[in-house]
């Protein structure tokens, strides 16, 4: 069983980034210089993953433009011998990388998000990637749940200690530990008061999830205004079968928040290997 497909839900309204997400995704905003969803299907691919599936929404073209083959841009640079630059923007989308675009006509939740998906995944286990979530591993996290996924072939979700004030941001998960990095999971709740947390495990927005999780979600009733939870779906799938839960070893950046982007910037500037000296430089003279 090969983990060759990656879900990107990228359907979502994007609000606590208003202004910037009114006319394009959040998914789209740049840290640095390259959009979140590149560094999330850049993280997919180093997983050995082939075939890449957008859930789009409203605002749907940037991201299949930004995988498509841009020949005029490309022509200007062939003629104006930008050789590198060329090379650079042919990149975004390897020979052997298949795009697939779906469409989620409605902003129906995460889990909705991903029932979408169900008929280009057939039988097989498959990842999802929430691109808002910047992951920065070596090796890369989806690379890490990969290798675990071979060794127990059941589902698999990173997760990450999260003060006890921030349970409230993600689902939390509980379990038996297996070994100090994977937990045997037992119970998944979304969202809870920290008095109400089973834990202190948050998920982060990377999944490996076995096929039956599409008739869990399913089979959930929705939540407040019609969403559909994938942390629902989860806590169904777990009563049926293993799901484990893992601690990635790498630093993720919630760019779905201002907070979280800024720094994701600034860190990712700092080690970028042009701009990060000059940018030492520069942050060091505004002597804060
Ligand atoms: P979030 O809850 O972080 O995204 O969903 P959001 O709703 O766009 O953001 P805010 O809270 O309004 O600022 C997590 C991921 O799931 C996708 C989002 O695009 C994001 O990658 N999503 C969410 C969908 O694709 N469809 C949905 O209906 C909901």
């Amino acid at each position: 069983m090969l983990v060759n497909k990656a879900i990107f839900p990228v359907a979502g309204l994007g609000t606590r980034f208003l202004p910037a997400t009114k006319a394009q995704p959040k998914e789209m905003l740049p840290v640095v210089d390259k959009p979140l969803i590149q560094y999330a299907v850049e993280e997919a691919y180093a997983a050995g993953i082939r075939q890449m599936i957008f859930v789009n929404g409203r605002n749907k073209r940037a991201i299949p433009d930004h995988f498509d083959t841009a020949y005029e841009l490309e022509a200007e640079l062939e003629a104006a011998n930008k050789h590198d630059l060329l090379k650079l923007v042919q990149s975004i989308k390897p020979d052997d990388m298949e795009c697939i675009y779906i469409r989620q006509p409605k902003a129906l939740g995460l889990g909705h998000a991903v029932l979408c998906a169900q008929s280009v995944v057939v039988n097989e286990p498959f990842a999802v990637l929430l691109a808002d979530d910047l992951m920065v591993g070596e090796p890369p996290i989806m690379k890490q749940m990969v290798e675990q996924f071979e060794d127990w072939k059941a589902s698999i979700l990173a997760v990450q200690e999260v003060p006890a004030e921030h349970t409230r941001r993600y689902g939390i998960v509980a379990g038996a530990a297996v070994n100090d990095k994977l937990v045997d999971v037992t119970h998944m709740v979304e969202k809870p008061a920290p008095e109400e947390a089973p834990s202190r495990l948050g998920v982060a927005g990377r999944y490996i999830l076995t096929h039956d999780v599409f008739d869990e979600i399913r089979r959930q009733p929705r939540g407040v205004g019609g969403e559909i939870q994938l942390t629902d779906g989860i806590a169904g799938l777990l009563r049926r079968q293993k799901v484990f839960a893992y601690r990635y070893e790498g630093k993720r950046y919630d760019c779905g928040s201002k907070e979280g982007f800024l720094q994701a910037n600034v860190e990712l500037a700092l080690q970028h290997p042009q701009l990060g000296a000059g940018f030492r430089e520069y942050l060091k003279s505004l002597e804060l």
